[in-house]
């Protein structure tokens, strides 16, 4: 995915280091103002980019990720590269196992593929209701979400309230960063990042749920890709926040 990423290009890095510069202030800030903050960490490009600086600057800020049980092996082979190479355990929250017993019995295992409700429900039961046992007792949360990674995303603002979960302030510190800024700052640090970002996945989530896209297709046009763009977002981020 950043193979042809040449890091001589003085335009690119000059905004890069404006955006880095941004990007760790915010995030000290969030440290100093709103303890206890956590960072949602989906160990994608843009998650490893923020736990690489709240890392670095060793910030007071919870990094946990939410495992669904259905993600791909190679986001678990990150998640025990992240500790030998930070010596980061990151906090695993899990869905609960009685909702997913009765949703599966109820809907079938891979009901998710029938219809956008049933893949909202299964969404809701393996990352909504963790995220909100995650963000329980937090005055803000962090995310790795970009503008310009989908129609849904346009417009994302840096900082809002986010009401749906609890109420408490949302963090997007890198919403005005490009892709390439993302892959340039992984490999100016030399990141680890998820080996499926070499095999055409730009966008990764659930296994069953994502697949590589095609050159010149949209970023995440391997979520969901059985969907509307415009329902292609999972619950965790309401359109509100
Ligand atoms: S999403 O539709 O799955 O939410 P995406 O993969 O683009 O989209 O993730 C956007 C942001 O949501 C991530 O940067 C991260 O903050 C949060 N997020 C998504 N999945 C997880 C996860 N499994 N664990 C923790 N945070 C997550
Ligand atoms: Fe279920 Fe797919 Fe959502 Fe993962 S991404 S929680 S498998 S519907």
């Amino acid at each position: 995915m950043n193979a042809r990423l040449h890091l001589d290009d003085p335009t690119l890095l000059e905004g890069l280091a404006t955006r880095v510069d941004a990007a760790r202030r915010l995030l000290r800030e969030i440290a100093d103002d709103f303890s206890p903050a956590a960072f949602a960490c989906s160990l994608g490009a843009e998650d490893m980019v923020l736990t690489d600086l709240i890392v670095r600057d060793q910030l007071a800020i919870d990094i946990f990720s939410l495992d669904t049980g259905r993600l791909p092996l190679e986001t678990y082979d990150l998640i025990a590269e992240v500790k030998k190479h930070y010596g980061l355990a990151l906090r695993l929250y899990y869905p609960r196992h009685d909702l997913v017993e009765t949703w599966t019995r109820e809907n079938g295992i891979n009901a998710f593929y029938e219809s956008v409700d049933l893949r909202k429900g299964c969404c809701f039961v393996r990352k909504v209701e963790p995220l909100q046992r995650a963000l329980a007792g937090h005055k803000a949360w962090i995310t790795g979400l970009r503008a310009s990674q989908a129609a849904t995303r346009e417009g994302l603002p840096t900082r809002s309230f986010d009401a749906s979960n609890g109420g408490l302030e949302k963090f997007n510190p890198l919403a005005d960063w490009s892709e390439r800024e993302v892959w340039a700052y992984l490999k100016q640090h030399a990141v680890p990042y998820n080996a499926l970002h070499d095999k055409f996945y730009p966008s990764i989530g659930c296994a069953p749920c994502t697949r590589p896209i095609t050159p010149g297709e949209d970023v995440r046009a391997g979520r969901w890709w059985w969907e509307n763009p415009q329902s292609k977002e999972c619950g965790l981020h309401s359109k509100r926040a």
